[in-house]
């Protein structure tokens, strides 16, 4: 190869592998095999070593490459890094408003929402598109020069994409680490019996201000811009949205939780759909951030101390709270297992107070060596369970008591057994189990299952305690006088009871497989099974190889699937449930039916002519499959009032995008 060819194919590698970079740790969104970019980067680096003279230091290659240092220089940052006032309700978000609205003559503000990332703050200096410094906050006014350890961070670009970028662009953001990476990472901590971090912006902060920059190459870093400091006049921007979306177009990542909102009530619906999101997301949060949009109030409004007026963290509950164990009890589940429970001195978490949590099996309490008597960190993040997370040594009294698996189940006396493989203890009493028989029924009447209204857990426990009710076929053998006779029982909630029973006898074969509560069949499963075979008898009849046929089904759950069916009870409780009680569900469509079998979608937003669930019911009885986030996967997005990130990330994938009414034209089509 002559050297103009080599140079050219390196800047060609260069070029591509950024691209991909960008793709694979900017966007989520790879378009290559692992296999296909490291042969693209093992090629850069043969070239490269072949001819040093060719190596720049923004070529990817050069990510990591420096040694340690003794000690990080102090950077002055050219315009302060400043802190956020914070607001924890409602009244001094008014407040913050009423601030605004009496400094400028104004009855409406747009603002821009975003996301309050947990991480760290860091400055970005790019100088003609390339990365010349990063530094840390430090005190807002100097911080340490932490150029090299950004450098191995790789959704921080080494060079900027485009050519509108400016000379001279201070780019501010978070260091993180997505919550996935700091699983991975803390449990191999855990491993090597490393420190192993409380929280994923502990774990961030760690791991940036690491001497060894090879050390922090081994951190699994993200960076997510949300803003920008000083930047050359060869540039104008007119809002705080404006700037998001150009450094986007730069190859900068910015946190896809953002939108520009009319005013304040409009914040706070932002801060309730991200709450409600907050334990999906990819990354920790702690609330919302609202900036005033307007460039131009923002410099009219100016700041006070080390706060800008124009804006504000409205600040969410915290995830994490302190707490003592005071016992640890045994809970038995629908499937038998015995899960250890704490009983807590109750505390105030996650915008609830909570008193049990979860340790989950025998070894975990081994392992975050749980004992009654300590002092815990517990963690309620959303719906999720609450669960204790690790124990506070310090605190640790003399008297501490370990917790041990019990030989016999508390509830029923049969013996508890570890099945091979698994890590949980099971009683082995089966329906023998009130706790089973109870665990079953309340599963069976629950939402995604018969939805049966009224019927919760306290009630079935009354029912089944009470010896009106031993299995879910019972339930439909109820009369008003029996349920209106239990304590706390009036005669119109026994009649809505009988209602609600009644009518969920009309359903849906796979909410109805995914009911009967067999072992690993989810709502998935049961969905998939409902479309493969189309009817209750070829389900039953099916045999292991069979059942290998539908896709997403492995030999455990096909084996779990036969054995349930060919038990005795279990078809003596579907034979209940379908020729006394008259259970009825529409015939399925199996597969050549429809233009939307197999298709993905993907629902944002509030629709007005019906709920997410009832859209969701719609296309899943269409034979659509409904998830959660948008990929190039997608075949459509559905989007209605108020959308979130996925519909802007739909638009930026190219993907079909429904509104309300081409999706109800849609549906009309099938009904
Ligand atoms: S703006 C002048 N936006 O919160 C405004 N900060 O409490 C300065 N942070 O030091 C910051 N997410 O590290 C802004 N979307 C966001 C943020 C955010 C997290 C951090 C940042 C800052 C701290 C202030």
């Amino acid at each position: 190869m002559k050297k103009s060819e080599v140079r050219s194919r390196i800047d060609k590698l260069r070029q591509d592998i950024n691209h991909h970079n960008h793709q694979y740790h900017v966007l989520d969104n790879p378009e290559l095999p692992d296999s296909v970019y490291d042969r693209l980067y093992q090629e850069l680096v043969a070239l490269e070593k072949n001819f040093p003279e060719f190596i720049t230091n923004d070529s990817p290659t050069q990510r990591v490459g420096a040694k340690p240092l003794k000690q990080f220089d102090e950077v002055q940052h050219r315009l302060p890094m400043l802190s956020l006032g914070n607001a924890f309700n409602e009244a001094q978000m008014e407040a913050f408003y009423q601030r605004i609205i009496d400094r400028i003559n104004a009855t409406e503000i747009e603002f821009a929402a975003e996301t309050k990332l947990d991480g760290l703050a860091i400055s970005l200096s790019y100088e003609d598109g390339k990365l010349i410094r990063a530094a840390t906050r430090g005190d807002g006014h100097q911080g340490e020069d932490v150029t090299l350890n950004a450098r191995t961070i790789k959704s921080i670009p080494l060079r900027l994409t485009g050519n509108d970028f400016p000379a001279m662009l201070e780019v501010r953001g978070e260091v993180i680490m997505l919550k996935k990476d700091f699983d991975t990472f803390n449990e191999q901590q855990r491993l090597d019996d490393n420190k192993v971090f409380a929280n994923p912006r502990n774990a961030a902060a760690g791991s940036l201000r690491q001497l060894d920059p090879a050390v922090t190459a081994r951190r699994p870093l993200s960076f997510i811009a949300y803003g920008i400091g000083h930047y050359s006049d060869d540039i104008q921007f007119t809002s705080h949205s404006e700037i998001l979306k150009r450094i986007q177009t730069w190859g900068l990542p910015v946190s896809g939780e953002r939108k520009v909102v009319k005013d304040l009530d409009a914040c706070f619906v932002f801060y309730k759909e991200i709450l409600m999101q907050r334990p999906k997301l990819k990354y920790e949060i702690d609330g919302v951030v609202c900036k005033v949009n307007s460039l131009t109030l923002q410099k009219q409004l100016g700041f006070v101390s080390r706060a800008p007026r124009w804006a504000i963290a409205y600040k969410f509950p915290p995830e994490e709270e302190i707490t003592k164990v005071l016992d640890i009890e045994i809970q038995v589940g629908r499937t038998g297992a015995l899960t250890p429970v704490a009983r807590l001195q109750p505390v105030f978490v996650g915008g609830v107070t909570v008193t049990n949590a979860t340790l989950h099996n025998l070894d975990e309490i081994q392992r975050k060596d749980v004992r009654v008597g300590d002092t815990v960190y517990v963690r309620r993040a959303g719906d999720v369970i609450p669960e204790v997370v690790s124990i506070i040594k310090d605190k640790r009294p003399d008297d501490t008591r370990r917790f041990k698996m019990p030989h016999a189940c508390p509830e029923c006396g049969s013996a508890v057994h570890k099945f091979e493989g698994e890590v949980v203890y099971r009683c082995t009493g089966g329906l023998f189990c009130p706790a089973q028989s109870i665990q079953s029924i309340i599963h069976f009447a629950s939402r995604r299952a018969m939805d049966i209204e009224g019927l919760g857990d306290k009630l079935v426990e009354q029912l089944y305690r009470e010896g009106l009710v031993k299995n879910v076929a019972d339930l439909y053998e109820l009369t008003k006088e029996q349920v209106a006779g239990l304590e706390r029982m009036g005669e119109k909630s026994a009649q809505n009871l009988i209602d609600a029973l009644k009518q969920s006898k009309d359903t849906r074969l796979d909410r109805f497989i995914y009911g009967l509560g067999i072992r690993e069949v989810g709502e998935a499963t049961a969905r998939a099974l409902a479309q493969y075979f189309g009817t209750l008898d070829k389900i039953m009849s099916a045999d292991i190889e069979d059942l290998l046929e539908v896709p997403d089904i492995g030999p455990v759950v096909a084996e779990n699937i036969s054995a349930f069916f060919q038990e005795g009870h279990n078809q003596e409780i579907i034979r209940a449930l379908r020729d006394t009680h008259h259970f009825t569900w529409p015939e399925h469509e199996t597969a050549a039916s429809t233009e939307l079998t197999g298709k993905t979608f993907v629902i944002t937003g509030t629709l007005s002519s019906m709920s997410r669930d009832e859209a969701r019911d719609r296309l899943i009885g269409l034979g659509a499959k409904v998830t959660g986030s948008v990929s190039k996967n997608t075949d459509y997005v559905v989007v209605g009032d108020s959308p979130g990130s996925k519909a802007e990330k739909a638009e930026k994938l190219g993907l079909t995008i429904l509104n309300e009414k081409d999706f109800e034209q849609l549906l009309s089509k099938y009904s």
